[in-house]
């Protein structure tokens, strides 16, 4: 099945794909687990940092050789992919299934251009292409600080400017804005459901993904699903699992210098997060 496929499934049957971002070979290793064990698809992603980190060619490789060794569907994502060239690259790659394109900091004009271009060019080598506008706020890590809610609400997506940009681009999955925003907060702001709707409405052929997956409830992620978000990233929940049981190991075992002796537990808490995750999305036993 293509990424369109499960998609496509995922939209009638109300379930959404976890879209989980790659910081480290342990969290890679952690969401191949918990998708096998959960007998989920799973899409794996790689921000441009994240790219950089492991070398694009390693994340492709990477991912074709787990596909033989867990038998399980993985797509794979270039989330939030920029500058165009770095885009371009990943088309470019075997095993890609999806590119985000984020234009969001471009003048609305100029990101329907160049999103354009990307989904010709995607669209020939089968992908599937994400789209941004109305950027997605915050970053992905743990935040002290308070939302500034009215600031928040300024970047929710535009119901007319998502129709335009779709027809104009011709994106398959729009990231959508109703009260997501990247990374965890001492109070994480309501979802506007209403908008979601409104927002599906506007665009019923494109798929709608949901930015900014940790920290929302359980309850609300799955009112979006329900109204058709099919899919969610998450990234900060995973880092955070990911830093706390790596302390916790560290700190117990202090004359411990393998580190693969150190990361199996590490591992199992980040792979008990996004079994969670898969729980919540309605995508377990989905294979
Ligand atoms: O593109 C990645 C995500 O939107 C992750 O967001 O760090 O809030 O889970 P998050
Ligand atoms: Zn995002």
């Amino acid at each position: 099945m293509t990424a369109k496929d499960w998609f496509t499934m995922a939209h009638k049957e109300n379930f959404a794909i976890g879209a989980f971002n790659v910081d480290s070979l342990d969290i890679f290793k952690a969401i191949m687990m918990a998708a096998s064990a959960k007998k989920s698809p799973v899409m794996v992603e790689f921000s441009p940092g994240e790219v950089k980190y492991f070398g694009m060619k390693n994340v492709v490789d990477m991912v074709i050789n787990a596909r033989k060794e867990y038998k399980i569907p993985i797509l794979l994502n270039l989330d939030h992919g920029k500058p165009v060239e770095l885009v371009e690259e990943a088309i470019e790659q075997p095993g890609f299934d999806n590119v985000h394109f984020d234009g969001s900091d471009m003048e609305f004009k100029e990101n329907i251009t160049e999103c354009k271009k990307i989904v010709d060019k995607a669209h020939k080598k089968g992908l599937l292409v994400e789209g941004e506008f109305d950027k997605v706020s915050g970053s992905s890590e743990k935040h002290e600080e308070d939302i500034d809610l009215e600031q928040l609400k300024n970047s929710y997506t535009k119901v007319g400017n998502a129709a335009k940009f779709v027809s104009e681009t011709g994106v398959d999955i729009l990231a959508s804005i109703f009260g997501n925003i990247h990374g965890t907060f001492p109070v994480q702001p309501d979802l506007d459901i209403d908008l979601l709707r409104q927002i599906q409405q506007a665009v019923p052929n494109t798929f709608l993904s949901l930015h900014g997956g940790s920290g929302i409830t359980a309850d609300q992620v799955k009112a979006a699903v329900a109204e058709g978000i099919v899919k969610v990233n998450v990234n900060t929940e995973l880092r955070v699992a990911y830093k706390d049981a790596l302390e916790e190991e560290l700190g117990e075992n202090p004359k411990e210098y393998k580190v693969y002796k150190l990361t199996p537990d590490v591992i199992m808490a980040v792979a008990s997060v996004v079994e969670n995750k898969i729980d919540v999305f309605g995508s377990a036993g989905k294979i």
